[in-house]
């Protein structure tokens, strides 16, 4: 199987997997049930929750068992966009091709469904550590704890990293903290996802160490290429705004380096975080494929 077709079989089970946690019942908070669901099944590219899979898979094949921790994943990373588009933070109107949440609902709806989703992933992983002590596996659920406390820290991370872009808008600031920016509101949640699927598969430590740091570099690269895709990209293709940043005089790897500055800064990145999962072999074929495509995709 190609690395398309991989991706879009990943993407399938994702998508597969996220609807069993859309609540469709009726009830008087109706709407806000429908407006989690506008944004979580909108049709995002899914790489948090393919990236745990996928490392997971590194290490054991019964990936099943950390689906709950990879939704969980999604959940948190499609509440933290919601809040992003707010006028509050970008003031964004268009996401997946379609109306932002605020703007499909209301505001306060779509504050509100970015809160229910963020305690979702909680409710999730609290139910599948529950699940487990039930069982017994004392080795397996100090795996998952240690995973869960990950998934806590990463996503203050994430939220550090969403309040400095923010209100560093418009100001000089320096190539370290503009790293650390990118470090934190993107880079926190990916890495979380690579070291999630070593933790949770249990992985020796030398791997977790290992991947961790081509997970830092895929983190970074990742919001590199969505600075350049903010001043390149074509709007039809990613389904959100272009420009959009340079409109709000962002700190971004285009506004430090320039266009050409940044491509090459990612290139070099995206080289050494091939490099790293090159002892991996055949078995890190797809992550292979999934880095190239972090630095080629057009979305
Ligand atoms: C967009 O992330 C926000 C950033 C962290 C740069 P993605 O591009 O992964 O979002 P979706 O889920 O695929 O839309
Ligand atoms: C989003 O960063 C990062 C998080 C939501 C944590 P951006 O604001 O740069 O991403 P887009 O371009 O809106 O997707
Ligand atoms: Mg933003
Ligand atoms: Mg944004």
């Amino acid at each position: 199987m190609g690395f398309k077709e991989e991706l879009k079989k990943y993407q399938e089970l994702v998508n597969k997997e996220l609807e069993k946690y859309i609540r469709k019942e009726e009830c008087y908070e109706n709407i806000l049930n429908n407006s989690v669901e506008y944004s979580l099944m909108a049709g995002g590219k899914r790489l948090r929750a393919i990236l745990v899979i996928d490392t997971y898979k590194l290490f054991k094949e019964d990936y099943e068992k950390c689906l709950p921790f990879s939704m969980a994943l999604e959940m948190v990373h499609n509440f933290s966009l919601i809040h992003d588009d707010l006028p509050e933070i970008d003031n964004d109107d268009f996401r997946h091709g379609k109306p932002t949440n605020h703007k499909a609902f209301n505001h306060a709806t779509a504050l509100l469904a970015g809160d229910a989703l963020f305690n979702q992933a909680y409710i999730t992983i609290s139910e599948e550590l529950k699940r487990t002590s039930e069982k017994d596996d004392y080795d397996l659920l100090k795996r998952k704890i240690r995973a869960f406390n990950e998934f806590s820290v990463a996503t203050d991370r994430m939220i550090a990293g969403e309040y400095l872009d923010t209100e560093l808008e418009g100001k000089q600031i320096s190539k370290e903290l503009l790293q650390y920016i990118h470090e934190n509101k993107t880079g926190a949640l990916l890495k979380l996802s690579v070291r999630m699927g070593a933790i949770l598969a249990g992985a020796p430590e030398k791997d977790i160490e290992i991947l961790s740091k081509f997970a830092d570099k895929i983190g970074l690269a990742f919001q590199i290429k969505d600075d350049i895709l903010s001043e390149e990209g074509d709007q039809e293709i990613m389904g959100k705004p272009v420009g959009n940043d340079k409109e709000m005089e962002k700190c971004t790897y285009v506004s430090y380096y320039g266009l050409e500055g940044a491509k090459k800064e990612l290139n070099k990145i995206i080289d050494e975080a091939l490099k790293d999962i090159e002892q991996y072999g055949e078995k890190a074929e797809f992550l292979k494929g999934l880095t190239i495509y972090i630095r080629d995709r057009n979305k």
